[in-house]
């Protein structure tokens, strides 16, 4: 079974663990590998306290993926969300991602956000046609934005307005 609900204390360990496994693939996300459990602790229990939009997916219990919009800092950029997603590789290619994202927007536009924005490594071309599909549009280009073993990938940064 299916199901995509709000980030809660049960998924933590899992989603960590999710986090994790698409990090160590060095092709999508600025982590290698997750931060060290007491740091995702206290960084989930907030979303968690503030009902941040993060929504994970899980299939028979087990976290495979999850799609957040947490705040922006400084009173002018309020209306601004950032969003991230990942899915382990099984999980991908059967509508997780875009099921995931319609949640985490749809929370964040009810929270009175105005502005959602993200990253994308030029070269993951899944994500970045999943988000054209949402409505994303591109912005800009941040050359060498990452560095992964000394190789450069740059960031085509995408917003979405309402
Ligand atoms: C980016 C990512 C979240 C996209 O998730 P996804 O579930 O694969 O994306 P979608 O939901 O749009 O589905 C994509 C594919 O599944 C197909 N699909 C969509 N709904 C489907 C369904 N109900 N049944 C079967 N296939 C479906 C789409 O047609 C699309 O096919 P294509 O890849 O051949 O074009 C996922 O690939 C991922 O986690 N990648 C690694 C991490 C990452 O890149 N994160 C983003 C960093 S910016």
């Amino acid at each position: 079974m299916t199901e995509i609900v709000p980030l809660a204390e049960p998924h933590f360990a899992g989603l960590r663990d999710a986090l994790d496994s698409v990090a160590r693939e060095q092709r999508y996300l600025a982590f290698t590998q997750a931060p060290p459990w007491e740091e995702c602790l206290v960084f989930y229990r907030d979303i968690v306290t503030h009902d941040r939009s993060h929504f994970v997916a899980l299939v028979d219990g087990a976290v495979v993926g999850w799609c957040d919009v947490l705040p922006s800092h400084g009173q002018a950029r309020a209306h601004v969300g950032t969003l991230g997603i990942g899915l382990v590789t099984a999980a991908r290619h059967r509508g997780l991602g875009k099921t995931l994202m319609l949640a985490a927007l749809g929370k964040a536009w009810a929270q009175g956000l105005t502005r959602i924005e993200l990253t994308v490594r030029a070269d993951n071309l899944n994500a970045k046609a999943l988000y054209e599909r949402m409505g994303f549009q591109a912005e800009g280009l941040q050359l060498r934005a990452f560095r992964v073993d000394g190789a450069y990938h740059d960031l085509i940064t995408m917003a979405l307005l309402r």
